[in-house]
């Protein structure tokens, strides 16, 4: 089988929250991103969150400046987000749920229940050429969901695949994965996935082709601390591509 290429979109929010443990501008995200492009990033990836835990509103407008990769947004379905999308102008959005008491995206949309909600916010980016993806839970009535909604790509949650610690639960994981790729693939969604992704978990993910788009933050600024942001990347890039390898 052919699969299409796989790109790697690098989150640099948690360049963000080491600076801001201090104040100040040092690590600067907009340093770490052009660090992660040389090294191998096809994109860069940011979540505004609504209360700038990380990332802050200049460090969007900074980031679409000068970047040379495309700029993905992550942000809630937020009127408050949808205007600043509508100034920055990313060459992607992602909708992800947020809540103030989580320390990180805990699972995906409820595009079926909040499905008259986001219509016209998916609608309003498109409108923009902003390409739209929806961050979800890998299940075949959410693609199905997504793609009447009308958004043209997809973002699977690989957090639950990620975190179980059992083989046979992690197989199973693996398997809603490639059974949701498959459909959404199936019914014209592009499909991503992200969330949780390491070094060791990674190469089973890149194997599904019908994944184009892998986004992974925590683990690379994690490693960073030891082998250098640039080595991380690199060694994602290997280990992405030594399981793209493994599709026959
Ligand atoms: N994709 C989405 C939609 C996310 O919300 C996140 C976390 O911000 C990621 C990917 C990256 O996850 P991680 O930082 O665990 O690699």
């Amino acid at each position: 089988m052919n699969a299409p290429p796989l790109r790697l979109g690098v989150n640099i929010d948690h360049v963000a929250t080491v600076r801001n443990a201090r104040g100040g501008f040092h690590p600067d995200p907009i340093r770490a991103a052009n660090m992660a492009v040389l090294a191998g990033a096809d994109g860069i990836t940011a979540h505004l969150r609504e209360d700038r835990r990380h990332i802050r509103d200049q460090d969007m407008e900074r980031l679409k400046r000068n970047l040379f990769v495309p700029l993905n947004f992550e942000m809630a379905a937020t009127a408050e987000m949808v205007e600043i999308a509508t100034r920055i102008r990313p060459n992607a959005c992602c909708l992800v749920p947020e809540k103030r008491e989580e320390r990180t995206t805990e699972g995906g949309l409820d595009i079926i229940g909040q499905g008259a909600h986001l219509r016209p916010v998916i609608q309003e980016l498109k409108d923009l050429g902003i390409r739209v993806s929806l961050f979800v839970e890998p299940e075949i009535e959410v693609m199905d969901a997504a793609c009447e909604l009308g958004a043209p790509v997809v973002e699977l949650h690989t957090g639950t695949y990620c975190e179980v610690g059992d083989e046979e639960e992690r197989a199973h994981e693996l398997e809603r994965l490639r059974r949701a790729a498959e459909h959404g693939a199936k019914i014209g969604l592009e499909i991503h996935a992200g969330h949780g992704l390491s070094f060791d978990t990674v190469r089973p993910v890149a194997a599904i082709p019908q994944i184009v788009e892998l986004n992974i933050g925590h683990f690379l600024v994690g490693e960073a601390i030891f082998m250098g942001l640039d080595e991380a990347v690199r060694c994602m890039r290997v280990a992405m591509d030594e399981g793209r390898a493994q599709i026959t």
